[in-house]
């Protein structure tokens, strides 16, 4: 059985999501510090499922877990991820992410878990340093985070890399994501309607950001710096569908009975300006909106896009919905059901 923690969340619904239609047995933890009881009523509609409502600082709780369920994966997406709340608080971001994974690693460690799949991100990559031959990041890249919580997963990945080196049976995998985008690719008839999505509070990314511009929801969209060095000025980042970065998450519980553990990167290869965002959104969507001019964001990179080989060679990765319009048309959908 697989255990998931965050599944209440963004990224872990459509994990959940995808290993349900499956017909594959979960247990779900999660404390709704972020996410959202509807979001598990919904999952639990396509098939039934245990749903622990905890808090993974809770120690000996999380223990008693592996004595009910014979857990043999974990797949860990609990954590908190707002930057500037980080560089705030770090102390919350180091106690949720480092701490409580530590001690879900020791747990799954001591009670014979075989696999851990845990999300990290392009934060640990920090600001690398690009030039014009090499405009992508490859996992061999230095991790330099700039803030605590690009930092607090980098520990978390040193604890499981850790573990792996004393425990010969117990194996990760660690995905580093790049931006995540869109909501559940689900059609009702012809009709695109996802039952799952993204909701964070505060929003802080950028497609969501924009899809409530032009819904009203929001009055207008700021675009932080138009002097970087990028084809329109606006930085760049790689969006990821967020079925496609689930998939490789259930790619992953294979991948890791013939493989090794490793670390691999999780986005498209190539990257979307803000403009070319907000110009996809105008289109998709058929709203004009205000857009503001505003000032470079301190430890804002200009470009962050993945070199995404090492997954689509060593897993077999293929993406399916590396399409901005359709990226942007689920969030879009999504959005408006909210
Ligand atoms: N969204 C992105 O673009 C992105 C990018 C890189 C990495 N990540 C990582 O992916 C993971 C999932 O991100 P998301 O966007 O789905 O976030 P989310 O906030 O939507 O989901 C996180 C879930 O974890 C739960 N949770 C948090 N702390 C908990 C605790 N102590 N005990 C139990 N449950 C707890 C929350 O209630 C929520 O349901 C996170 O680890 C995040 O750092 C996300």
């Amino acid at each position: 059985m697989t255990l998931i923690t965050g599944a209440a969340g963004y990224i872990g619904s459509h994990v959940a999501k995808q290993l349900l239609e499956q017909d594959k047995d979960i247990v779900v933890v999660d404390n709704l510090s972020t996410g959202f009881q509807s979001t598990i009523d919904t999952l639990q509609k396509i098939k039934k499922f245990d749903f622990v409502k905890l808090d993974l600082k809770e120690f000996d709780k999380v223990a008693e877990l592996f004595e009910t369920y014979e857990i043999d994966t974990i797949m860990h997406f609990a954590a908190f991820s707002q930057v500037g709340e980080s560089m705030q608080n770090p102390m919350k971001y180091y106690m949720n992410n480092t701490v409580n994974t530590t001690n879900l690693v020791k747990c799954a460690s001591s009670y014979g878990v075989k696999k851990f799949i845990f999300s990290s991100t392009a934060a640990t990559y920090g600001e690398p340093t690009l030039n014009d031959a090499q405009q992508t990041i490859t996992e061999e890249f230095d991790t330099k985070p700039i803030n605590p919580y690009g930092q607090s997963k980098l520990m978390s990945e040193q604890v499981i890399k850790d573990e792996a080196k004393v425990k010969k049976d117990f194996k990760y995998c660690i995905f580093r994501y790049f931006n995540v985008a869109g909501a559940d690719i689900h059609y009702e008839g012809e009709k695109l309607a996802p039952r799952v999505g993204e909701s964070h509070d505060p929003e802080t990314h950028l497609i969501p950001l924009v899809v409530k511009t032009a819904l009203q929801k929001r009055e207008a969209i700021t675009i932080f710096g138009e002097d970087y060095n990028t084809h329109d000025g606006t930085c760049i980042r790689d969006y990821i569908h967020v079925d496609d970065l689930a998939d490789a998450h259930i790619k992953a519980i294979e991948y890791l009975d013939k493989n090794q553990s490793d670390t691999f990167n999780c986005g498209y290869g190539h990257g979307y300006s803000v403009k070319e965002i907000i110009k996809s959104v105008k289109e998709t969507t058929k709203h004009e909106f205000k857009v503001i001019k505003g000032d470079r964001r301190e430890g804002d990179p200009s470009i962050l896009v993945s070199d995404n080989g090492k997954i689509i060679q060593k897993m077999k990765w293929k993406p399916k919905y590396n399409n901005l319009e359709l990226i942007v048309k689920s969030a879009y959908e999504w959005e408006k059901k909210l």
